[in-house]
This record gives C-alpha cells, sequence and structure tokens, in this order.
C-alpha cells in the first residue's frame, strides 16, 4: 500500500507543481490581468490544499519506504526532500497567497512581478528536484534501465 501511494503522489505532485508553471507562466504572457487574478485565486484554492497533502504524501510514504532500503540513491532521495518541502512551504505557498491578495487588489506593480519570477524560480527547482526523485524512484523500483555505474550506487 504504501508503495503505490508513493508512486501515485509521486507523479502526482510534480505534475500539480508543473501545471501551476505552465498556467502561470502562459497567463502571465498571454492572459489579461483578470486572468492572471483567476488563476492566482485557483492555485490558492483548491491548488494549495491538493499540492500541499501531495508532497507530505510523497515524503512521507517515501520515508516508509525507505526503512527497508539502504544506497546512495535513497540517501540522495532523503536528503532532497527537505530543499523540497522548504522550498515548498516556505516560498512558494507564501508566494502564491501574497501574489492572489495583490491580483485581488489589480496591484500589478513592480512588486507583484519580484515575487512572481521568484515563485517561478522556486517552482523549477522543486520540480527539478522531484524530477530527480522520481527519476532515483523508478531506477530503485526496476521501473528505469540503469547502467552499471547507477547499479553500483543503489547498492
Ligand atoms: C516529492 C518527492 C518524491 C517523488 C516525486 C518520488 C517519486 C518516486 C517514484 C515515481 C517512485 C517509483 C515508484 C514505483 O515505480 O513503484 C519512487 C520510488 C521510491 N521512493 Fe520516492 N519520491 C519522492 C520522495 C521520496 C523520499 C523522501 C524517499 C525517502 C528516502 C523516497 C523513497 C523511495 C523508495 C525507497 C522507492 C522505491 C520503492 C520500491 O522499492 O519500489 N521517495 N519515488
Amino acid at each position: 500500500m504504501p508503495k503505490f501511494a508513493h508512486l501515485l503522489a509521486g507523479f502526482l505532485a510534480p505534475l500539480c507543481i508543473a501545471t501551476f508553471f505552465l498556467s502561470t507562466l502562459l497567463t502571465e504572457l498571454f492572459g489579461s490581468h483578470a486572468a492572471v487574478a483567476q488563476l492566482k485565486s485557483l492555485i490558492v484554492t483548491p491548488g494549495l490544499w491538493i499540492m500541499v497533502p501531495l508532497m507530505a504524501a510523497a515524503g512521507g510514504s517515501g520515508m516508509l519506504l525507505a526503512r527497508s532500503r539502504k544506497g546512495r540513491l535513497v540517501e540522495a532521495k532523503k536528503k532532497r526532500m527537505p530543499f523540497i518541502a522548504a522550498n515548498g512551504l516556505l516560498v512558494l505557498v507564501p508566494c502564491a497567497i501574497v501574489l492572489n491578495r495583490w491580483a485581488v487588489a489589480g496591484s500589478f506593480d513592480t512588486a507583484f512581478y519580484v515575487v512572481q519570477a521568484i515563485e517561478l524560480v522556486a517552482g523549477a527547482t522543486n520540480l527539478a528536484l522531484m524530477g530527480l526523485n522520481a527519476r532515483d524512484g523508478l531506477r530503485m523500483a526496476g521501473r528505469l534501465r540503469i547502467g552499471p555505474a547507477v547499479a553500483e550506487k543503489a547498492r
């Protein structure tokens, strides 16, 4: 059961961040202020209420699975998780809330775009870290073919 939960959360959590990232980029580039405000509101509710539990589920179920595993791949995944969690809770969540407030108030000034840029960089960072965790996870589960050098690390 934790295996299936981890596979599901490990797939949906990065998908969630990727959706926020792409929809933000597209609406900022091509959408009206009203469209940006609508998206900011959707990212907070229901977005954050989906993203935060998914990240916690991926991390929590991963830690459970890791109890019976050793090796550099699992250690690398464990080391990445605090950065993913801190980046999510301390940067992405506050940025989403502040941007939503400002967008509702129609305040699209320099501060808005600075925070928007910070949010995009943090989102891309988390996407990359989660991508690495998914790659290493698929390798450990034997779903991704690995060469002899990586097989050595997995032991
Ligand atoms: C958001 C972060 C994470 C993502 C996106 C992620 C993603 C994945 C994916 C996609 C798999 C393959 C599952 C399968 O094919 O059945 C996997 C497996 C695995 N993950 Fe994670 N993972 C994350 C965090 C963690 C953490 C923090 C740990 C703890 C060290 C961990 C430990 C494992 C282990 C041990 C497996 C192998 C399970 C098996 O033997 O089948 N994961 N992960």
